[in-house]
């Protein structure tokens, strides 16, 4: 009777209006996706007219890759026309407020900062519909720590997509102690109506992925300081002698050096304190920090790189 109670209400409260915060790469792809794949009204909101618009480019050339492959039998204007369609589809503001005046659902993409997060949640709590859920895409924060700011306990978890958004199957849902079935189930059709896989974790450090990604990529890269192998021969011996689609350091450029630098140094300030993650495993490295110093912090630099160089030229 318990899971009757709960499908029926899911299916009174079904999601249809979906806001993203936040529009570099994770929350460009969430809202792309969701207009795309899942046909939600979706409403992408960012501090600035200059990141919307950023994101906005992100979205369209995302879509013409896709595009040129799923149309290809279309002309060139056609192709255009689809993309377009999408982009303008999305809507864009700055104003915080409104961009939740009838939400059903908020994804929180923004800065990696828990002070930053619990502000904005904070100032959401008071403007969005009381029944309306909230969600944070944070990689490595706990998502109980993030709904501190807020009332609705209840009505909030974790959306944890993955980078690139379009491309990547799949989606981690994150429940705290708090979180009900029926936010959770609702999340979990979030997920599957835009064409993506969701698993369910509780709210422990990194979650699945990024628990056992890190520091995979960290110990990647201390076998390399150790001179034992080089950077090109470890991301070749795991591409092709245990199947990974790319090597821990193009994985560690893709996932921006800035950005795994960040999420070890937060749980070194945190998770090794309680234990719950081991020093080793996030252990400062020279190597990585001296580029992030440099400004090499992976691919989205370009021609100064990361690990690898990316030449503009060069697709
Ligand atoms: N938008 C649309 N399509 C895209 C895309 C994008 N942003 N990026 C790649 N694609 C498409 C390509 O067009 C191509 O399509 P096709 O197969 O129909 O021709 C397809 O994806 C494959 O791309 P490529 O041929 O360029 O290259 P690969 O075959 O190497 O695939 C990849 C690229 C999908 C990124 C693959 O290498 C991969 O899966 N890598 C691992 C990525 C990963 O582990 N991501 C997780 C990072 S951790 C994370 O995000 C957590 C965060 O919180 C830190």
């Amino acid at each position: 009777a318990a899971r009757a109670f709960s499908t029926s209400m899911v299916a009174d409260k079904e999601v249809k209006n979906v806001t993203v915060f936040g529009a570099g790469l994770m929350g460009a792809g969430i809202a792309q996706v969701l207009a795309h794949k899942g046909k939600f009204n979706v409403t992408l909101s960012d501090v600035t007219d200059k990141a919307l618009s950023n994101g906005q480019s992100i979205i369209s050339k995302s879509l013409t890759r896709i595009a040129k492959k799923a149309m290809a039998d279309s002309s060139a204007e056609e192709q255009a026309t689809f993309v377009q369609g999408i982009v303008d589809s999305i809507k864009v503001t700055t104003d915080p407020e409104a961009a939740v005046q009838d939400t059903d659902l908020v994804i929180e993409a923004i800065i990696e900062n828990v002070g930053i997060k619990k502000d904005l949640f904070g100032f959401l709590d008071g403007k969005a519909p009381k029944d309306a859920i909230f969600a944070s895409n944070t990689s490595s924060l706990s998502i109980t720590d993030v709904a501190d700011a807020v009332e609705r306990k209840d009505r909030f978890g974790g959306f944890h997509a993955f980078n690139p958004v379009p491309q990547m199957k799949l989606v981690e849902v994150i429940r705290t102690t708090k979180t009900s079935d029926e936010t959770y189930e609702a999340l979990m059709d979030v997920a599957k109506r835009m064409g993506k896989v969701p698993v369910t974790c509780v709210d422990a450090p990194g979650f699945i992925v990024n628990r056992l990604l890190v520091p995979y990529m960290f110990e990647a890269i201390r076998l390399v300081e150790r001179g034992e192998a080089s950077i090109k021969d470890v991301d070749t011996a795991m591409k092709l002698g245990a199947g990974y689609p790319m090597g821990p350091f193009e994985l560690a450029d893709l996932v921006g050096l800035d950005t795994l630098s960040h999420i070890a140094k937060g749980w070194r300030d945190t998770r090794v304190k309680t234990g719950e993650i081991h020093a080793e495993a996030v252990k400062e490295s020279k190597l990585l920090e001296d580029l992030v110093a440099q400004g090499k912090l992976g691919k989205k630099s370009g021609e100064k790189g990361g690990f690898y160089e990316y030449p503009a030229a060069k697709k």
